[in-house]
């Protein structure tokens, strides 16, 4: 058996001439047993310096070594041979990491993958504290990384914070920079850290006003935000206060947009509709083929509003002519409603999605990009006055009440607006063409709906 201690636990230089020295002189990987210094499992003190080694001719793929780098930074111990037993592959078949079947492959994969997540929540995550000391203001940070990341993650914090003297202290290890150089110290605990102090005012203040209500996500929050980090940041306290506050401050944000269309009034439709054509209200403008307008005669006394243009739609100009176009022309067929006699409009008006590959898969639009687009809503809204206006599904229900709304909660029947109006609320058609249990008992729940939407059309004339 052959013996290396490496100096720290995220020893990569130490790892890899050990490493090559060994795949030098044939070692297997059974045969290798590897410790750090300091660790529990070191019984000799010292480092042992690397084997000798060998001459000889020796690479890797540049991606075993970006993979190698931040593996090495894992806390799972059996890391360093892990790493070594794919080195010996990969002199056998230069290929091996592609083979994304191998488990040994998939393993390294994982943790590379746990690392840099690691490492992001860090950078995103980590506070720091400003103390007086004699050399002038220091600012103290204290963090728990689940790997050894510290030294990985440090020179982001020197980019961002060349001017500044800091330090981070983590368990294991601490940093500390003085404009000039880092340096390392000991680990340390908690109760080293200062805490709570005046920069977390700043803090708190600067978060709370680039919160945005519209954009809350609370289950992403938690995922990338997970509550283990929370104690260290103070603006994390306002959070429940936020959230609680986001529902009041994005109706605030429609009733505000409501008020502004006021200043449009007295252009017409078309227009209002050439101005639509060079919207950049949001950035959605910039990868759509061109906005999507409602269309359909200005005297409709309904009028239908879905989610956003699809692919067919952003390409051809007008509003559901796709696949969720043609279920909707036939539903509506079937309930009695002639869509001409009709107004089609979506909430957002320029087609959000993700390419992948030559496709272009259809994406949510968010509370932001909702709420920019209520200007032009509103004004064909102001401009049409019909007496009913239909949302198909949660994303135009939000556009229209100013908030999210639960579509089972408000299907059904009539709901009075602001401005006089009644506002319906059903599915959207393509929810028609996703179900799988029951389609055609729902198919038939949305003509129904159509039906009575198309009777207290009449009733209101
Ligand atoms: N889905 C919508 O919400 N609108 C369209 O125009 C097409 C599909």
């Amino acid at each position: 058996m052959r013996t290396v201690r490496l100096a720290a636990p995220d020893d990569f230089e130490g790892w890899r001439e050990a490493a090559r020295a060994l795949a030098l002189v044939g070692a297997a990987p059974s045969e290798v047993l590897w410790e750090v210094a300091g660790a529990e499992t070191d019984l000799f003190g010292a480092p042992a310096p690397a084997p000798p080694a060998p001459a000889g001719l020796f690479s890797v793929p540049r991606a075993f070594v970006a993979l190698a780098e931040q593996v090495i930074c894992h806390r799972d111990p059996e890391r360093f041979a892990l790493l070594y037993a794919m080195l010996v592959k990969l002199r056998e078949r230069p290929d091996a990491l592609d083979d994304k079947a191998d488990p040994l492959v998939h393993r390294l994969e994982g943790m590379a993958r746990a690392v840099r997540r690691d490492i992001h929540k860090m950078h995103a995550f980590l506070r720091f504290r400003e103390v007086e000391t004699e050399e002038g203001p220091r600012f103290v940070a204290w963090f728990e990384p689940d790997h050894h990341v510290l030294r990985a993650a440090a020179p982001f914090f020197v980019q961002r914070f060349a001017t500044m003297h800091w330090s981070i202290l983590t368990p294991e290890l601490s940093v500390h920079w003085d404009g000039e150089t880092l340096a390392e110290g000991p680990g340390a605990s908690r109760a080293d850290a200062p805490d709570g102090d005046p920069v977390e005012a700043v803090w708190k203040t600067y978060y709370a006003s680039i919160f945005n209500p519209a954009r809350v996500k609370v289950g992403a929050m938690l995922r990338e935000m997970p509550k283990k980090y929370w104690k260290n940041m103070p603006e994390t306290a306002l959070v429940p206060a936020l959230l609680k506050g986001a529902q009041a401050r994005e109706s605030a944000m429609a009733a505000a947009s409501a008020v502004k269309v006021g200043d449009n009034v007295g252009k017409s439709w078309d227009a209002v509709r050439a101005e639509a054509m060079h919207c950049t209200r949001c950035d959605l403008y910039k990868c759509a083929t061109q906005t999507v307008f409602g269309e359909g005669p200005l005297d409709a006394r309904i009028v239908f509003v879905g989610e956003q243009p699809g692919d067919q739609e952003d390409l051809a100009g007008k509003p559901f002519v796709g696949p969720a176009g043609q279920l909707f022309d036939r539903a509506l067929a079937d309930a009695g409603v002639p869509r001409e006699r009709t107004y089609v409009t979506n909430a957002v008006k320029h087609f959000k999605f993700e390419r992948r590959g030559k496709r272009r898969i259809h994406e949510k639009p968010n509370g932001g990009e909702i709420a920019a687009c209520r200007w032009w809503i509103q004004q064909e809204l102001a401009l049409i006055r019909p007496p009913l206006v239909v949302a198909l599904g949660a994303t135009a229900a939000r556009s229209l009440f100013g908030k999210v709304v639960t579509i089972s909660a408000l299907r059904g029947k009539g709901h009075k607006l602001p401005d006089g109006g009644e506002a319906w609320v059903t599915v959207h058609p393509s929810f028609l063409l996703r179900v799988r249990d029951d389609r055609e008992a729902e198919y038939e729940r949305f003509v129904e709906d159509l039906r009575r939407i198309g009777r207290r059309a009449k009733d209101l004339a």
